[in-house]
Protein backbone atom coordinates (compact mmCIF):
# COMPACT_ATOMS: atom_id res chain seq x y z
CA UNK A 1 0.00 0.00 0.00
CA UNK A 2 1.45 3.12 -1.06
CA UNK A 3 2.11 5.86 1.12
CA UNK A 4 -1.09 8.38 1.14
CA UNK A 5 -3.61 5.61 0.23
CA UNK A 6 -2.91 4.35 4.44
CA UNK A 7 -6.15 5.47 5.90
CA UNK A 8 -4.63 7.35 8.50
CA UNK A 9 -7.63 9.17 9.64
CA UNK A 10 -9.11 5.73 10.77
CA UNK A 11 -5.59 5.13 12.56
CA UNK A 12 -6.40 8.54 15.18
CA UNK A 13 -9.06 6.25 17.46
CA UNK A 14 -5.99 2.96 17.43
CA UNK A 15 -3.54 2.30 19.88
CA UNK A 16 -0.15 2.38 18.63
CA UNK A 17 2.20 0.55 17.46
CA UNK A 18 0.09 -1.90 15.50
CA UNK A 19 0.72 -4.24 12.60
CA UNK A 20 -1.22 -2.94 9.69
CA UNK A 21 -1.95 -5.23 6.54
CA UNK A 22 -2.91 -4.87 3.31
CA UNK A 23 -4.99 -8.19 2.41
CA UNK A 24 -5.56 -6.68 -1.15
CA UNK A 25 -1.68 -7.27 -1.50
CA UNK A 26 -1.29 -10.32 0.16
CA UNK A 27 -4.26 -11.26 -1.99
CA UNK A 28 -2.54 -10.61 -5.26
CA UNK A 29 0.73 -12.07 -4.01
CA UNK A 30 -1.06 -15.28 -3.27
CA UNK A 31 -2.92 -15.48 -6.83
CA UNK A 32 0.64 -14.75 -8.75
CA UNK A 33 1.94 -17.61 -6.46
CA UNK A 34 -0.49 -19.77 -6.93
CA UNK A 35 -0.63 -19.28 -11.06
CA UNK A 36 3.19 -19.74 -11.13
CA UNK A 37 3.38 -22.69 -9.15
CA UNK A 38 0.71 -24.01 -10.77
CA UNK A 39 2.39 -23.81 -14.60
CA UNK A 40 5.09 -26.38 -13.67
CA UNK A 41 2.61 -28.65 -10.96
CA UNK A 42 5.18 -27.33 -8.12
CA UNK A 43 4.02 -27.10 -4.84
CA UNK A 44 4.31 -24.20 -2.32
CA UNK A 45 4.16 -24.85 1.66
CA UNK A 46 3.85 -21.07 3.27
CA UNK A 47 6.98 -21.02 5.74
CA UNK A 48 4.51 -20.38 8.96
CA UNK A 49 7.49 -18.69 11.01
CA UNK A 50 7.43 -15.42 8.97
CA UNK A 51 3.78 -14.69 9.97
CA UNK A 52 1.41 -16.77 12.30
CA UNK A 53 -1.43 -14.28 12.56
CA UNK A 54 -4.49 -16.56 11.88
CA UNK A 55 -6.16 -15.07 9.80
CA UNK A 56 -2.91 -14.10 7.39
CA UNK A 57 -2.54 -18.31 7.54
CA UNK A 58 -6.51 -18.59 6.87
CA UNK A 59 -6.13 -16.61 3.58
CA UNK A 60 -3.03 -18.50 2.45
CA UNK A 61 -4.81 -21.80 3.75
CA UNK A 62 -7.97 -20.60 1.81
CA UNK A 63 -5.84 -20.65 -0.98
CA UNK A 64 -4.98 -24.27 -1.23
CA UNK A 65 -1.16 -24.08 0.24
CA UNK A 66 0.20 -26.53 2.21
CA UNK A 67 2.29 -25.08 5.81
CA UNK A 68 6.15 -25.54 6.61
CA UNK A 69 6.39 -25.65 9.81
CA UNK A 70 9.18 -25.77 12.49
CA UNK A 71 7.42 -26.49 16.29
CA UNK A 72 4.73 -28.17 17.64
CA UNK A 73 2.99 -25.09 18.14
CA UNK A 74 3.23 -24.06 14.30
CA UNK A 75 1.74 -27.15 13.61
CA UNK A 76 -1.16 -26.29 15.85
CA UNK A 77 -1.70 -22.73 13.93
CA UNK A 78 -1.70 -24.13 10.71
CA UNK A 79 -3.80 -27.37 11.50
CA UNK A 80 -6.19 -24.16 13.39
CA UNK A 81 -5.93 -22.18 10.05
CA UNK A 82 -7.36 -24.83 7.77
CA UNK A 83 -4.20 -26.00 6.44
CA UNK A 84 -4.65 -29.69 6.21
CA UNK A 85 -2.25 -32.41 8.05
CA UNK A 86 -1.29 -33.87 5.02
CA UNK A 87 0.25 -30.95 3.26
CA UNK A 88 2.60 -30.42 6.27
CA UNK A 89 6.30 -30.37 6.11
CA UNK A 90 7.84 -30.10 9.91
CA UNK A 91 11.84 -29.01 10.04
CA UNK A 92 13.98 -28.07 12.68
CA UNK A 93 17.23 -29.44 14.29
CA UNK A 94 15.85 -29.93 17.57
CA UNK A 95 12.58 -31.76 17.35
CA UNK A 96 11.08 -33.14 20.88
CA UNK A 97 9.25 -36.21 21.39
CA UNK A 98 6.39 -34.08 22.19
CA UNK A 99 6.27 -32.28 18.93
CA UNK A 100 7.06 -35.40 16.66
CA UNK A 101 4.63 -37.00 18.74
CA UNK A 102 1.71 -34.58 17.49
CA UNK A 103 2.70 -34.87 13.77
CA UNK A 104 2.39 -38.55 14.35
CA UNK A 105 -0.48 -38.09 15.31
CA UNK A 106 -1.75 -35.99 12.83
CA UNK A 107 -0.23 -37.86 10.04
CA UNK A 108 1.43 -35.07 8.67
CA UNK A 109 3.21 -35.25 5.07
CA UNK A 110 6.69 -34.87 6.12
CA UNK A 111 9.64 -34.67 8.47
CA UNK A 112 12.77 -32.45 7.13
CA UNK A 113 14.92 -34.77 9.45
CA UNK A 114 18.22 -32.81 10.18
CA UNK A 115 20.47 -35.46 12.04
CA UNK A 116 20.53 -39.07 12.30
CA UNK A 117 19.80 -39.21 16.10
CA UNK A 118 16.52 -37.63 15.07
CA UNK A 119 15.54 -40.33 12.48
CA UNK A 120 15.99 -43.11 15.29
CA UNK A 121 14.07 -40.98 17.62
CA UNK A 122 10.83 -40.74 14.99
CA UNK A 123 11.40 -44.26 14.09
CA UNK A 124 11.15 -45.27 17.51
CA UNK A 125 8.14 -43.14 18.14
CA UNK A 126 6.32 -44.26 14.87
CA UNK A 127 7.15 -47.71 15.59
CA UNK A 128 5.08 -47.60 18.98
CA UNK A 129 2.36 -45.78 17.44
CA UNK A 130 2.80 -48.55 14.37
CA UNK A 131 3.09 -45.89 11.75
CA UNK A 132 5.58 -45.22 8.88
CA UNK A 133 7.10 -41.83 9.33
CA UNK A 134 7.51 -40.31 5.69
CA UNK A 135 10.80 -38.34 5.51
CA UNK A 136 12.68 -36.08 3.73
CA UNK A 137 16.70 -35.94 4.45
CA UNK A 138 17.37 -32.08 4.94
CA UNK A 139 20.80 -32.10 3.27
CA UNK A 140 23.16 -28.72 3.72
CA UNK A 141 24.29 -28.37 -0.08
CA UNK A 142 27.14 -26.15 0.99
CA UNK A 143 26.38 -23.26 -0.89
CA UNK A 144 26.87 -19.50 -0.17
CA UNK A 145 23.67 -18.08 -0.53
CA UNK A 146 25.59 -14.42 0.08
CA UNK A 147 23.10 -13.16 2.60
CA UNK A 148 23.31 -12.05 6.08
CA UNK A 149 25.65 -14.41 7.90
CA UNK A 150 22.48 -14.56 10.66
CA UNK A 151 20.21 -15.69 7.49
CA UNK A 152 22.46 -18.10 5.87
CA UNK A 153 21.91 -21.55 6.58
CA UNK A 154 23.66 -23.67 3.48
CA UNK A 155 26.85 -23.95 4.61
CA UNK A 156 28.99 -26.19 6.16
CA UNK A 157 29.67 -24.52 9.26
CA UNK A 158 25.46 -23.86 9.92
CA UNK A 159 24.01 -25.87 11.92
CA UNK A 160 21.23 -27.56 9.86
CA UNK A 161 21.15 -31.07 7.91
CA UNK A 162 22.96 -33.33 6.80
CA UNK A 163 26.29 -32.56 5.35
CA UNK A 164 26.96 -33.78 2.23
CA UNK A 165 29.81 -36.62 3.38
CA UNK A 166 27.24 -37.90 5.67
CA UNK A 167 24.73 -39.12 2.86
CA UNK A 168 25.95 -42.81 2.62
CA UNK A 169 25.80 -43.85 5.91
CA UNK A 170 22.49 -42.48 6.60
CA UNK A 171 20.74 -44.26 3.64
CA UNK A 172 22.59 -47.55 4.94
CA UNK A 173 21.50 -46.82 8.30
CA UNK A 174 17.96 -46.06 6.71
CA UNK A 175 18.04 -49.84 5.54
CA UNK A 176 17.23 -50.97 9.29
CA UNK A 177 14.71 -48.30 10.58
CA UNK A 178 11.70 -49.89 9.67
CA UNK A 179 8.95 -47.20 10.68
CA UNK A 180 10.64 -44.25 8.49
CA UNK A 181 10.39 -44.19 4.94
CA UNK A 182 12.38 -41.57 2.74
CA UNK A 183 10.60 -39.94 0.39
CA UNK A 184 12.82 -36.92 -1.00
CA UNK A 185 15.17 -34.70 -0.51
CA UNK A 186 14.82 -31.35 1.51
CA UNK A 187 17.46 -28.10 1.05
CA UNK A 188 17.23 -24.28 2.26
CA UNK A 189 20.23 -21.93 1.65
CA UNK A 190 19.19 -18.67 3.57
CA UNK A 191 16.97 -15.39 3.26
CA UNK A 192 16.50 -12.19 1.75
CA UNK A 193 18.26 -14.09 -1.11
CA UNK A 194 18.11 -11.17 -3.71
CA UNK A 195 20.25 -12.55 -6.67
CA UNK A 196 18.14 -15.65 -7.36
CA UNK A 197 20.91 -16.69 -9.67
CA UNK A 198 22.32 -18.01 -6.29
CA UNK A 199 20.05 -21.07 -6.66
CA UNK A 200 21.98 -22.32 -9.89
CA UNK A 201 24.53 -23.81 -7.93
CA UNK A 202 21.65 -25.47 -5.62
CA UNK A 203 19.90 -26.44 -8.55
CA UNK A 204 23.13 -28.39 -9.57
CA UNK A 205 23.34 -29.70 -6.70
CA UNK A 206 20.46 -31.30 -6.15
CA UNK A 207 20.92 -32.65 -9.91
CA UNK A 208 24.80 -34.33 -8.59
CA UNK A 209 22.71 -35.58 -5.77
CA UNK A 210 19.71 -37.28 -7.52
CA UNK A 211 22.26 -39.39 -9.84
CA UNK A 212 23.54 -40.64 -6.58
CA UNK A 213 20.66 -41.74 -5.01
CA UNK A 214 19.79 -43.66 -8.44
CA UNK A 215 23.17 -45.21 -8.35
CA UNK A 216 21.92 -46.43 -5.36
CA UNK A 217 18.57 -47.35 -6.29
CA UNK A 218 16.82 -45.01 -4.19
CA UNK A 219 13.64 -42.73 -6.19
CA UNK A 220 13.00 -39.73 -4.37
CA UNK A 221 9.43 -38.35 -4.91
CA UNK A 222 9.59 -35.76 -3.61
CA UNK A 223 12.29 -32.51 -3.86
CA UNK A 224 12.28 -29.77 -1.80
CA UNK A 225 14.15 -26.68 -2.19
CA UNK A 226 12.72 -24.28 0.90
CA UNK A 227 12.08 -21.06 0.83
CA UNK A 228 14.56 -17.72 0.86
CA UNK A 229 13.55 -15.18 -2.05
CA UNK A 230 14.41 -11.76 -1.16
CA UNK A 231 12.29 -8.92 -1.57
CA UNK A 232 12.87 -5.23 -2.38
CA UNK A 233 12.92 -3.30 1.18
CA UNK A 234 14.31 -0.11 -0.54
CA UNK A 235 11.21 0.14 -2.95
CA UNK A 236 8.37 -1.62 -1.26
CA UNK A 237 6.00 0.44 -3.25
CA UNK A 238 7.83 -0.18 -7.05
CA UNK A 239 8.09 -3.45 -6.38
CA UNK A 240 5.53 -4.98 -3.96
CA UNK A 241 6.04 -8.33 -5.16
CA UNK A 242 9.29 -10.18 -6.37
CA UNK A 243 9.70 -11.75 -9.92
CA UNK A 244 8.12 -14.74 -8.98
CA UNK A 245 8.00 -15.71 -12.47
CA UNK A 246 12.02 -15.19 -12.95
CA UNK A 247 12.21 -17.52 -10.03
CA UNK A 248 10.25 -20.35 -10.58
CA UNK A 249 11.30 -20.78 -14.08
CA UNK A 250 15.02 -20.96 -13.05
CA UNK A 251 13.99 -23.99 -11.06
CA UNK A 252 12.19 -25.61 -14.40
CA UNK A 253 15.32 -24.67 -16.39
CA UNK A 254 18.21 -25.85 -14.01
CA UNK A 255 16.66 -28.70 -12.19
CA UNK A 256 16.45 -32.08 -13.59
CA UNK A 257 13.10 -33.46 -12.08
CA UNK A 258 12.31 -37.01 -12.72
CA UNK A 259 9.34 -38.59 -14.03
CA UNK A 260 6.39 -37.87 -11.29
CA UNK A 261 8.86 -36.03 -9.05
CA UNK A 262 7.16 -33.36 -7.40
CA UNK A 263 9.09 -30.06 -6.89
CA UNK A 264 8.26 -28.18 -3.41
CA UNK A 265 9.01 -24.72 -1.94
CA UNK A 266 8.57 -23.18 1.35
CA UNK A 267 8.80 -19.40 1.18
CA UNK A 268 7.61 -17.27 3.96
CA UNK A 269 8.95 -13.81 3.19
CA UNK A 270 8.29 -13.06 -0.32
CA UNK A 271 4.95 -13.92 0.25
CA UNK A 272 3.66 -11.98 3.62
CA UNK A 273 6.85 -9.10 3.92
CA UNK A 274 5.23 -6.24 1.63
CA UNK A 275 1.77 -6.60 2.79
CA UNK A 276 2.06 -5.59 6.37
CA UNK A 277 3.83 -2.19 8.40
CA UNK A 278 4.59 -1.58 11.46
CA UNK A 279 2.38 1.82 12.57
CA UNK A 280 3.69 3.85 15.26
CA UNK A 281 3.49 7.29 16.96
CA UNK A 282 5.59 10.04 17.30
CA UNK A 283 5.96 10.37 21.27
CA UNK A 284 8.64 12.99 21.14
CA UNK A 285 11.13 14.94 18.95
CA UNK A 286 14.21 15.50 20.80
CA UNK A 287 17.11 17.51 19.71
CA UNK A 288 20.15 15.87 20.36
CA UNK A 289 23.79 17.68 21.04
CA UNK A 290 24.16 16.93 17.14
CA UNK A 291 21.45 15.27 15.94
CA UNK A 292 17.65 15.05 16.40
CA UNK A 293 15.52 12.05 17.48
CA UNK A 294 12.62 11.11 16.81
CA UNK A 295 11.23 9.05 19.38
CA UNK A 296 8.06 6.95 18.58
CA UNK A 297 6.53 4.36 20.56
CA UNK A 298 7.28 1.03 18.68
CA UNK A 299 10.70 -0.42 19.63
CA UNK A 300 12.45 -3.44 19.11
CA UNK A 301 10.20 -5.47 20.81
CA UNK A 302 7.95 -4.63 18.16
CA UNK A 303 10.04 -5.41 15.00
CA UNK A 304 13.85 -6.53 15.75
CA UNK A 305 14.81 -7.47 12.35
CA UNK A 306 16.86 -3.56 12.46
CA UNK A 307 18.19 -4.18 15.78
CA UNK A 308 19.20 -8.52 15.25
CA UNK A 309 20.31 -8.17 11.35
CA UNK A 310 20.84 -4.67 11.08
CA UNK A 311 18.41 -5.15 8.79
CA UNK A 312 17.01 -1.88 7.26
CA UNK A 313 13.05 -0.85 6.68
CA UNK A 314 11.69 2.06 5.01
CA UNK A 315 10.54 5.30 7.41
CA UNK A 316 7.61 7.35 6.29
CA UNK A 317 5.81 10.18 8.10
CA UNK A 318 1.96 9.37 7.21
CA UNK A 319 1.09 12.39 8.81
CA UNK A 320 3.24 15.31 7.48
CA UNK A 321 3.24 16.67 4.24
CA UNK A 322 6.02 19.68 5.39
CA UNK A 323 9.65 19.47 3.69
CA UNK A 324 12.15 16.36 5.16
CA UNK A 325 14.66 16.89 7.55
CA UNK A 326 17.25 14.47 9.31
CA UNK A 327 16.41 12.52 12.30
CA UNK A 328 17.71 9.29 13.94
CA UNK A 329 14.19 7.08 14.68
CA UNK A 330 14.70 5.80 17.86
CA UNK A 331 12.15 3.44 20.07
CA UNK A 332 11.51 3.88 24.19
CA UNK A 333 13.49 0.32 24.91
CA UNK A 334 16.72 0.70 27.24
CA UNK A 335 18.89 -0.79 24.46
CA UNK A 336 21.35 1.28 22.20
CA UNK A 337 20.10 -0.89 19.44
CA UNK A 338 16.66 -0.05 19.53
CA UNK A 339 16.98 2.09 16.86
CA UNK A 340 15.04 1.96 13.09
CA UNK A 341 17.19 4.13 10.94
CA UNK A 342 19.37 7.07 11.66
CA UNK A 343 20.45 9.98 9.82
CA UNK A 344 17.33 9.95 7.79
CA UNK A 345 14.88 12.26 6.04
CA UNK A 346 11.22 12.40 7.06
CA UNK A 347 8.84 14.85 5.98
CA UNK A 348 9.37 17.64 9.49
CA UNK A 349 7.94 15.35 12.54
CA UNK A 350 5.69 16.58 15.26
CA UNK A 351 4.76 14.83 18.74
CA UNK A 352 1.29 12.55 17.57
CA UNK A 353 2.36 12.20 14.23
CA UNK A 354 2.35 8.50 12.26
CA UNK A 355 5.28 7.14 11.49
CA UNK A 356 4.92 3.90 8.94
CA UNK A 357 7.51 0.99 9.30
CA UNK A 358 7.27 -0.52 5.59
CA UNK A 359 7.93 -3.85 4.75
CA UNK A 360 7.38 -5.88 7.80
CA UNK A 361 4.86 -8.21 7.38
CA UNK A 362 7.46 -10.95 7.77
CA UNK A 363 9.35 -11.42 10.68
CA UNK A 364 8.25 -8.84 12.42
CA UNK A 365 4.82 -9.39 14.50
CA UNK A 366 5.72 -12.87 14.60
CA UNK A 367 9.15 -11.95 16.43
CA UNK A 368 7.81 -9.37 18.99
CA UNK A 369 8.52 -9.80 22.56
CA UNK A 370 7.62 -8.93 25.72
CA UNK A 371 10.91 -7.33 26.64
CA UNK A 372 10.26 -4.21 28.97
CA UNK A 373 7.32 -5.84 30.12
CA UNK A 374 5.57 -4.50 26.78
CA UNK A 375 2.10 -5.58 25.06
CA UNK A 376 2.66 -7.21 21.68
CA UNK A 377 1.22 -5.28 19.02
CA UNK A 378 -2.32 -5.77 17.64
CA UNK A 379 -3.24 -6.27 14.17
CA UNK A 380 -5.71 -4.15 11.78
CA UNK A 381 -6.07 -5.50 8.43
CA UNK A 382 -6.71 -2.96 5.25
CA UNK A 383 -10.27 -5.03 4.65
CA UNK A 384 -11.39 -4.08 8.14
CA UNK A 385 -10.17 -1.40 9.73
N1 LIG B 1 12.37 -23.21 4.97
C1 LIG B 1 13.28 -23.30 5.96
C2 LIG B 1 13.83 -24.61 6.30
C3 LIG B 1 13.69 -22.15 6.64
O1 LIG B 1 14.61 -22.25 7.59
C4 LIG B 1 13.15 -20.89 6.29
C5 LIG B 1 13.55 -19.67 6.98
C6 LIG B 1 12.18 -20.84 5.27
C7 LIG B 1 11.82 -22.03 4.63
C8 LIG B 1 11.52 -19.57 4.82
O2 LIG B 1 12.47 -18.70 4.27
P1 LIG B 1 12.00 -17.31 3.58
O3 LIG B 1 11.29 -17.65 2.28
O4 LIG B 1 11.14 -16.60 4.54
O5 LIG B 1 13.28 -16.60 3.32
N2 LIG B 1 14.14 -13.90 10.97
C9 LIG B 1 14.96 -13.72 9.80
C10 LIG B 1 14.70 -14.79 8.75
C11 LIG B 1 14.94 -16.19 9.27
C12 LIG B 1 14.63 -17.23 8.23
C13 LIG B 1 14.73 -18.59 8.82
N3 LIG B 1 14.40 -19.66 7.95
C14 LIG B 1 14.70 -12.33 9.24
O6 LIG B 1 13.94 -11.57 9.84
O7 LIG B 1 15.28 -11.94 8.22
Amino acid sequence: MAKGIFPVDKFKGIETPFYFYDTDLLKKTLKTVKEQVKKYGYVQHYAIKANANQKILKMIASEGFGADCVSGNEIQAAIEAGFPASKIVFAGVGKTDKEINLALALNIFCFNVESLPELEVINELAGKKGKIAQVALRINPNVDAHTHEYITTGLNENKFGFSLNQIESVIERLQSLKNIQLIGIHFHIGSQIEDIKVFEPLCERVNDLQNSFEKKGIKLGHINVGGGLGIDYENPNANPMPDFQAYFELFHKNLKLREGQILHFELGRSIVAQCGTLITRVVYVKEGEIKEFAIVDAGMTDLIRPALYQAYHKVENISSNLPGKKYDVVGPICESSDVFVKDYELNETHRGDFIALRSAGAYGEIMASHYNCREIPNAYFSDKI
